[in-house]
């Protein structure tokens, strides 16, 4: 059987939008032809980036079908999957001959309403836009407008070309994210070019985040600045790359810095949503650690954890600190760093319910028995404990 199935249908429409959603977010990876305005060698005038030009932005013009044009018996449908993704705004150029004598085909452009009427090419409630003459010579355009489903078909020979000729595709157009990028780097240009210091540079370092910081009004060293590195996807600690930092203010929403200033209050308050905070305490052992290491530093560790348990209120936090310093001195696995917020959320800091047969890190262990012995821990359970152990 020539055409699709309503399934088959289904899953085009559903790949050809993710492979266009994909394709259209590798708009965020900038390549070496970035527009990074700091890039460019030392030929470049150094602030030369005040109209941002993104060409792969400009609509483009698609001849259907390729150097096939529009005929019969061409899978329009592969082809459509193939030169994806297309944008508001993109214009396709149908080419085909005008008819000539019998018995040379004919053929037209009609939009059909819907997926049923396009699965069974039922022509009764069509549009055509364009009959057998319009593509002739430089071919008949049309410019996708609207952010829909696009049905098109060859509605000639009763519909044949359609149900046996394959000469019938969907297209649904998607909308230029990188606008957006347009948007906030022009809204951000002049935060952006004093962020980074180095003209020629991609990240924004300490120094840039101070200044960040001061026009956020937020101290440096406020743990909602850990919050903002887990939305911008931050590699490493004390830096953004300009993909992270676009990348990030466009999920976040934010186009201006007093919505970032605005947007600071929520930031904190999403460390008091328990999922969230789990997500952010992982997050910021990648984020802390040097790079190509693979565990954490201990004094960097000590750090964060007085940072993310006061957040916390865990009472156990300078203990535990301690007891690193006396008993450990080495650099902290992720697995003792994931552990530890088990640990802290799970087991009363009394330890009433600590289970020494559960399945703690060795490190955990040892550090309940520190509070014992250092008497820390003074309830009634801490015999029963100490016979446990
Ligand atoms: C359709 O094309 C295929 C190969 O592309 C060919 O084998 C087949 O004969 C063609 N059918 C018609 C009806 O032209
Ligand atoms: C498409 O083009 C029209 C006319 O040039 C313009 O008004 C509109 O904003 C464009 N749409 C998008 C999404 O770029
Ligand atoms: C097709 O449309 C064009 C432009 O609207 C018109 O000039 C031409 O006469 C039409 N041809 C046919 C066969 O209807
Ligand atoms: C940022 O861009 C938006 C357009 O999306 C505009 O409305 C807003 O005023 C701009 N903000 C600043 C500070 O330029």
């Amino acid at each position: 059987m020539v055409g699709f199935t309503f399934a088959q249908a289904v899953i085009l429409v559903l790949t050809t939008s993710v492979l266009a959603v994909s394709m259209a977010n590798k708009d965020w990876q900038f390549g070496p032809n970035n527009n990074w305005p700091y890039k460019g060698g030392p030929h470049r005038p150094k602030y030369s980036y005040h109209q941002p030009k993104y060409t792969h932005e400009s609509p483009r013009k698609i001849a259907v079908g390729g150097s096939e044009n529009w005929h019969f018996n061409f899978t329009y449908s592969d082809w459509a999957v193939k030169s994806g993704p297309f944008y508001i705004n993109d214009t396709l150029v149908f080419k085909y001959a005008p008819p000539g004598p019998p018995p040379s085909p004919s053929h037209s452009v009609y939009l059909l309403p819907d997926l049923r009427s396009f699965l069974k090419c039922d022509f009764s409630k069509a549009t055509m836009v364009a009959n057998v003459t319009q593509g002739g010579g430089e071919g008949f355009e049309f410019v996708l407008e609207d952010w829909k489903p696009h049905y098109f078909a060859c509605g000639e020979h009763n519909g044949i070309h359609c149900s046996q000729g394959q000469m019938k595709f969907i297209v649904v157009p998607l909308l230029r994210c990188t606008n957006w990028v347009g948007v906030i780097e022009t809204n951000f240009s002049n935060l952006l070019q004093s962020l980074a210091q180095d003209p020629y540079s991609d990240m924004i370092l300490v120094d840039g985040i101070t200044l960040l910081c001061n026009d956020l009004q937020v101290d440096p060293q406020d743990i909602v600045m850990l919050v903002v590195s887990w939305h911008m996807k931050a590699a490493t600690m004390c830096e953004f790359s300009k993909q992270e930092f676009l990348g990030g203010l466009q999920a976040l929403g934010i186009d201006s810095l007093d919505k970032f200033r605005e947007r600071i209050a929520f930031m904190r308050s999403e460390l008091k949503d328990d999922q969230k905070f789990r997500e952010i305490y992982n997050f910021a052992f990648g984020w802390a650690k040097e790079k190509g290491q693979k565990s954490l530093a201990l004094d960097t560790a000590i750090g964060m954890w007085q940072l993310l348990f006061a957040e916390k209120q865990w009472p156990l936090v300078d203990h535990w600190c301690q007891f690193l310093q006396a008993r450990h001195n080495k650099a902290i696995s992720r697995d003792t760093w994931s552990q530890l917020l088990e640990f802290a959320r799970t087991v009363d800091p009394t330890l009433s319910n600590y289970d020494a047969e559960g399945a703690w890190p060795y490190l955990i262990d040892e550090f309940v028995e520190y509070l014992i012995e250092n008497g820390i821990i003074q309830s009634d359970q801490s015999d029963d404990l100490s016979q446990k152990l």
